[in-house]
C-alpha cells in the first residue's frame, strides 16, 4: 500500500507490522501538542518507516546508522557541530534555506550558514582590517546596501562579516589566538555604504576529521568548499540575509561539499599590482579588490 494512512487504524499495539505499524505509531502521536509539532513528528515517522521499507533495512545497517548517529553526537563540543556539517553535506541545510529563504523580490540570495559564526564579534569601523592578523593577500572589500523594492540606500545598516584566512583556517580552529580575526561587524554610512580590509579567501575543506568526513570519503566526495566570504546584513524594517560572496574563478564552485554556491554570490577579486587602493592608502604589496552590493526586503 502506498499510503499508510489509507488502511483502518489497527486497535491497540499488539502484532503490527508493515503499514498496521506505521499507522499505529502515526495513531499514538495524533494528540501531539502544538499541531505544528504533530505535524513535522508524524511526517518523521512516515518517511523514516517508507525509508526503512523501501531499502530493505537490515539490522546490521540500522545498528551501523545508530552508531554512526552517536559518534556524531559525540563528536559535538562548544567548538564543533558535527551535525550541522551533517546536514549541510546531505543539502539539508540547502533545502531549509531555500524553503525559508526563496529567491524573491530582487533581494539578495541566501545561503548555509556554517558553523563558524560567533556572535558578538568585533566592531569595527568601515576602512578598518578586519583580518587582525590573519594570514593572507590584503583584500579591500565595498559595496552599498538597499531595498530591493525602492532601491534606496540604508544607512545604519548592520553587516556581519566571518571568513578563513589563506590556510583555510577560521580564527575558532586556531589554538590561544589572542583576539579574534578574519571576523567583526560594521555599520553602513549615511549612504549606505561599507568598506573594509581582509584577506582574499581561499577554498579550504570542511572538517572531515570526524564521522562526516568517513561519510565523504565512503562516497568519494571531496570535503572542499570554493572561497568565500559570509556575510549576514541586516536593517531595521528589513527582512536579514545570510549568505556568502564567492571568488569568480576558483575550481571548487561545482562541487561545493555543502551545495551553497548560487550564481547570483559570485563576484570577480580583481588582483592590482602595488599603488593606490580605491580608499587612496598606498599599498606597498599586490593586493586585490572585490565589491559586491546587498539587497533588502522589507518586512511588512
Ligand atoms: C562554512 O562556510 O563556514 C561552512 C559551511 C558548512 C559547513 C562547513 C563550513
Ligand atoms: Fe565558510
Amino acid at each position: 500500500m502506498d499510503n499508510p494512512e489509507q488502511g483502518q487504524a489497527e486497535m491497540g499495539t499488539r502484532d503490527l507490522s508493515g503499514d498496521a505499524l506505521t499507522r499505529e505509531v502515526l495513531a499514538c502521536f495524533a494528540g501531539a501538542e502544538p499541531a505544528r509539532f504533530r505535524e513535522v513528528v508524524q511526517s518523521l515517522v512516515r518517511h523514516l518507516h517508507a525509508f526503512a521499507r523501501e531499502v530493505n533495512l537490515t539490522e546490521e545497517e540500522w545498528l551501523a546508522g545508530i552508531e554512526f548517529l552517536t559518534r556524531t553526537g559525540q563528536m559535538c563540543s562548544d567548538q564543533r557541530q558535527e551535525f550541522i556539517l551533517l546536514s549541510d553535506t546531505l543539502g539539508l541545510s540547502m533545502q531549509v534555506v531555500g524553503i525559508n529563504h526563496p529567491a524573491a523580490g530582487g533581494s539578495t540570495e541566501s545561503t548555509v550558514f556554517g558553523p563558524f559564526f560567533v556572535p558578538n564579534s568585533p566592531r569595527y569601523r568601515n576602512g578598518d582590517n578586519l583580518a587582525n592578523g590573519a594570514p593572507g593577500e590584503p583584500c579591500f572589500v565595498s559595496g552599498q546596501v538597499r531595498s530591493a523594492t525602492t532601491g534606496e540606500s540604508l544607512g545604519g545598516a548592520q553587516l556581519e562579516i566571518w571568513q578563513a584566512d589563506d590556510e583555510g583556517l577560521y580564527d575558532v580552529q586556531r589554538a590561544n589566538l589572542p583576539a579574534p580575526q578574519g571576523r567583526g561587524q560594521l555599520e553602513t554610512d549615511a549612504a549606505g555604504r561599507f568598506w573594509f580590509w581582509t584577506v582574499k579567501p581561499v577554498p579550504y575543506p570542511i572538517p572531515y576529521d570526524g564521522p562526516v568526513g568517513e561519510l565523504l570519503a565512503a562516497a568519494r566526495r571531496s570535503p572542499m568548499r570554493p572561497a568565500h566570504i559570509h556575510f549576514r546584513v541586516s536593517a531595521a524594517g528589513y527582512r536579514p540575509v545570510t549568505t556568502h560572496v564567492f571568488v569568480s574563478g576558483d575550481p571548487y564552485l561545482d562541487s561545493d561539499a555543502v551545495f551553497g554556491v548560487k550564481e547570483s554570490l559570485i563576484a570577480p577579486f580583481e588582483r592590482h599590482e602595488p599603488g593606490t587602493a580605491p580608499d587612496g592608502t598606498a599599498q606597498r604589496q599586490p593586493f586585490y579588490t572585490m565589491r559586491y552590493d546587498f539587497a533588502l526586503l522589507p518586512t511588512a
